[in-house]
């Protein structure tokens, strides 16, 4: 999604060589139009498919697992990362490690919204490890839906999510999918891909 990659490359802050700071648009302030457009495009690509409900795992997914739901005219629901004093029924939970914060913590969706009927999209802002997305993928295992295919906002290729996703027969779909980055330069795998002499145009 060229729209997308543009706004990397002129707000992404790149702090380290894995991690990439889009908190003016993407996870903090948010570009509620830039936003429609990511559902749009998700719901473009995986339209005819069936899909049910859209999925994602609180908080930064959640904008954008909403405008993919409206898109498609389907609910979507995001997984918790505490339980709540509201939530007394029962769950769907799956353990998530987090590299970030070097702890593991569940994720729970109620019962009450997820079945075997059920045909999920999941939808998240960062494909990077891929622990939360493989977290989603057991409790839609665990309600005995069909997961129809992972959207993710931007990928970090250089890192193992996507290969551990696809390994465990998950399909996925990026907007934006980062071969390496520097504070100098950000490449796309598809530019990467581009013959040298049309990769600019
Ligand atoms: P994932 O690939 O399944 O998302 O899992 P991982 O454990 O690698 O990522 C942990 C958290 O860090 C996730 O958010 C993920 O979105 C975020 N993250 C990963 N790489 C980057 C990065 O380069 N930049 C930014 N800004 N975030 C990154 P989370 O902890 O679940 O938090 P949130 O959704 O509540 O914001």
């Amino acid at each position: 999604m060229k729209a997308l990659q543009e706004r990397i490359r002129q707000q992404g802050e790149v702090l380290s060589a894995s991690v990439l700071k889009v908190d003016s648009f993407i996870n903090h302030q948010v570009d509620p139009v830039l936003a429609m457009e990511i559902g749009q495009a998700f719901a473009e690509h995986f339209q005819g498919q069936g899909i049910t409900k859209v999925l994602t795992v609180e908080a930064s997914g959640i904008h954008f697992a909403m405008a993919a739901a409206l898109a498609l005219k389907v609910p979507f629901v995001y997984a918790k990362k505490k339980k709540a004093v509201t939530q007394n029924e029962e769950v769907y939970a799956a353990p998530v490690y987090s590299f970030t914060r070097q702890e593991t913590y569940q994720i729970s969706v109620s019962k009450r919204y997820l079945d075997g009927n059920d045909r999920i999209l999941i939808v998240d802002d960062f494909l990077a490890t891929g622990a939360a997305l493989l977290g989603l993928k057991e409790i839609i295992s665990n309600a005995g839906a069909h997961l129809v295919g992972v959207g993710a906002v931007i990928e970090k290729s250089f890192q193992e999510g996507r290969r551990k996703l696809e390994e465990a027969g998950v399909y996925v779909h990026s907007l934006a999918r980062i071969q390496s980055m520097s504070p100098e330069e950000i490449v796309f795998i598809d530019e990467a891909a581009a013959p040298k002499e049309t990769a600019s145009v």
